[in-house]
């Protein structure tokens, strides 16, 4: 028999939530968060803090209310719009959400927010000029059609041009070896990796 107990309504989509957390820049993330953990969560936690801090991504100072317990994934995600971030796992197993923090690679779903503050955050959002020429590790991929579905291929990016900081010009061993801390699900390392090196190639012409 099915239960005719009234079922609390869900007034609102993952989708709508997210594009009005978008939309308001500012807002905190605890609506998303805890309605996904459970609906009978209530969205403001008791006890929580909410803080407004500024970030430094992508060379622009960003003002955003970032709960304690936030991660700078999600800031990026759904606080400022930089979906170009993307999340995989959401706990440091598959590289997708790599972002630079004073140009070293970091897996974005395992950073605090509030660790981040002073320090120079750069998102695949942040690595073509103002004028729109994309780095050298982007026309790579161009040139090399170097991704499949390319889910994965921000946080290789990001990877990439961290590694590329401390070894510009790689073999193809080191380069495999400066991203293996990013998988790809479509399984297409051999394509990235001449996309990679191809990418770095230009990165020293450039
Ligand atoms: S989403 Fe961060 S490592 Fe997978
Ligand atoms: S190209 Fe699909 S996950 Fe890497």
């Amino acid at each position: 028999m099915a239960n005719s107990k009234e079922e609390t309504p869900i007034v609102l989509s993952r989708r709508d939530v997210i594009k009005g957390v978008i939309a308001a820049g500012a807002v905190s993330s605890a609506g998303y968060l805890f309605r996904t953990a459970s609906r009978h969560v209530h969205a403001s936690a008791p006890g929580s803090v909410e803080r407004l801090v500024t970030l430094n991504v992508n060379g622009q100072q960003r003002r955003v209310d970032v709960m304690k317990q936030e991660t700078l994934a999600m800031t990026l995600r759904y606080k400022l719009g930089l979906t170009g971030t993307k999340l995989g796992c959401d706990r440091s197993e598959c590289g997708a959400c790599t972002v630079l923090i004073d140009d070293v690679p970091h897996y974005s779903c395992s950073v605090l927010t509030h660790t981040a503050r002073g320090k120079n955050i750069v998102t695949v959002e942040g690595l073509a000029s103002a004028d729109g020429k994309l780095h050298p590790v982007q026309q790579g991929v161009i040139d090399e059609q170097g991704f499949q579905c390319a889910f994965c291929m921000s946080g290789f990016l990001m990877a990439t041009v961290g590694f590329l900081k401390t070894n510009a010009n790689p073999t193809r061993a080191e380069m495999a070896h400066g991203v293996s801390g990013n998988l790809c699900r479509c399984q297409d390392y051999n394509k990235i990796l001449n996309a990679l090196m191809r990418g770095a190639e230009l990165s020293r012409k450039a």
